[in-house]
């Protein structure tokens, strides 16, 4: 299978950064949920935060190669069955993501860098904490964090859905483009 996008379907590299995205994305979003409720003896409740920040730095470096990479290798036109508003409504809901990504991912890291000490990822590296005096930087982040990972998750949902309906109902290569078959 071909590597880099071409103009009628997503190569792997695009297609593995995609579906490895929205995995840790829901997966981020259910440890999140989970995490905060635990209680204080319980053994996760340290190992999960420090599970979700290393997890979360990743996706962070991993987005930002998804972002160069999509200068390199530019993603398919959209199918020719697109009108212009169902264009358009992509190419905004695509930024919408990619923003609302960046945005949660950095509010999360200004949350654990509040105390001013850095976050270590899986134990063998550490995130410096570059930003630590910014007024009630952990509550203002940690509030910011929640309301976007909510939102991007309903967001990603749709996302997903307008994928099945050009799938089902339009039944163009919108969703099989992204599974590595050809249009
Ligand atoms: C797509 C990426 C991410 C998603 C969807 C996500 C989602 C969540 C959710 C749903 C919570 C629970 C919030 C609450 O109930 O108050 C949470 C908590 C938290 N997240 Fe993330 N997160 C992401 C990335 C990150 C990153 C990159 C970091 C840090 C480097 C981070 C650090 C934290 C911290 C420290 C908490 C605990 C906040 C508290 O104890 O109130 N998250 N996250």
């Amino acid at each position: 299978m071909q590597l880099r996008n071409s103009p009628s379907r997503y190569g792997l590299v695009s297609i593995v950064l995609h579906w490895g995205v929205a995995l840790a994305v829901f997966g981020l979003f259910g440890l999140g949920l989970w995490m905060v409720d635990l209680g204080y003896y319980d053994p996760w409740r340290k190992a999960g935060p420090d599970l979700h920040k290393s997890i979360g730095l990743v996706l962070l470096a991993v987005m930002l190669v998804r972002v160069v990479w999509r200068f390199i290798s530019p993603p398919p036109p959209a199918p020719a069955n697109h009108g212009k508003v169902t264009r358009l409504a992509s190419k905004l809901g695509h930024l919408a993501l990619y923003l609302g990504l960046f945005a949660v991912m950095v509010a999360g890291y200004l949350i654990s860098t509040a105390d001013g000490v850095g976050i270590p990822v899986f134990g063998l590296f550490e995130v410096p904490a570059l930003i630590s005096d910014l007024p009630d930087q952990a509550d203002t982040a940690g509030v910011i964090h929640l309301w976007l990972a909510w939102g991007i998750v309903i967001f990603a949902v749709l996302h997903g859905l307008a994928a099945l309906k050009h799938h089902f109902i339009d039944r163009d290569a919108t969703l099989t483009r992204m599974l590595g078959r050809k249009a």
